[in-house]
């Protein structure tokens, strides 16, 4: 895997410890900062027939499993839970002893209690709701091992409120893009990793956020490229200064 930016050597044959430097948090977290990935298509697709599996490649999912290893909680819509047959973690959190719990955003509690989220996995899953939603669902979950949560509302700070309560403080959010497109509505979005996927699918497939429109200008941290895959990572322009990297970043596209 080649290094594009910040200008360095390749990443070397111990890819995991490489990815895992090249990704690693800005130290002394004191509240919960959210990283967003999602890979897409050239044309910005987010899916191939409902999925996004079919995006994916081998340097993507070494990504995918590095973020969760570096994360206290990964965090998702229920959209994407119910698309995508989510499950349990497999790996721990980097000097933990277990994985990071997923965190599952539903205003409807309309998931599966034989799900593979709930009966494959190592730590009890996050169900985040509200009383609104019908008590005899949230039972259910409650019963097939979930922690669910009442919450005033499902609007970003009240979500990553309750995920600080916990001391959860490195939040990988995978999407999806109902999810993403409230977070960064709601200027709640610190960094992006997206893996540009180097195929053209067309289809009506949506993109990588939805929802209501915004404008956040983001800074670029990191670029990897694996045969035709670019694996970006992009912070806001503020936190450019926290990745650890030796060389300054390119601030020349901040906006004011
Ligand atoms: N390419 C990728 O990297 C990637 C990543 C993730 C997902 N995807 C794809 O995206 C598709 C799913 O997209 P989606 O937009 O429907 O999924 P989503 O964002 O995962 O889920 C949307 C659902 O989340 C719940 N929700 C509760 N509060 C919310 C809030 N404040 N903001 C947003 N959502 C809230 C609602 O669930 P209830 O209906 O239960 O109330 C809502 O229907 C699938 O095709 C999946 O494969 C692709």
């Amino acid at each position: 895997m080649r290094r594009l930016w910040p200008p360095g050597p390749d990443l070397g044959d111990d890819l995991d410890a490489a990815l895992l430097r090249h990704y690693a948090y800005p130290d002394g977290l004191s509240a919960p900062r959210v990283r967003v990935n999602f890979v897409a298509s050239l044309d910005g697709a987010v899916s191939v027939d409902g999925l996004s599996g079919g995006l994916g490649s081998a340097a993507d999912k070494a990504v995918f499993g590095v973020l969760r290893r570096l994360a206290d909680v990964v965090l998702v819509g229920a959209g994407t839970v119910r698309a995508e047959g989510y499950r349990g973690a497999r790996r721990p959190t980097v000097g933990r002893a277990l994985p990071p719990p997923i965190a599952v955003v539903t205003g409807s509690a309309g998931l599966d209690p034989g799900a593979r989220l709930f009966t494959d996995t190592a730590v009890a899953p996050i169900v985040l709701t509200t009383a609104g939603a019908p008590g005899e669902r949230r039972d259910a979950l409650r019963a097939a091992g979930a922690d669910v949560v009442e919450l005033p509302d499902l609007a970003p700070p009240t979500l990553l409120a309750e995920l600080g309560r916990r001391g959860l403080h490195r939040v990988l959010c995978e999407g999806g893009p109902a999810l993403h497109g409230a977070l960064a509505a709601a200027d709640a979005v610190d960094e992006l990793c997206l893996t540009l996927s180097p195929t053209l699918v067309g289809g009506d497939a949506g993109r990588i956020a939805t929802g209501p429109s915004t404008m956040r200008p983001m800074c670029l941290a990191g670029a990897l490229l694996d045969p035709g895959a670019l694996l970006l990572h992009y912070v806001r322009p503020d936190d450019s200064d926290d990745f650890p990297d030796d060389v300054p970043i390119d601030r020349s596209g901040d906006t004011a």
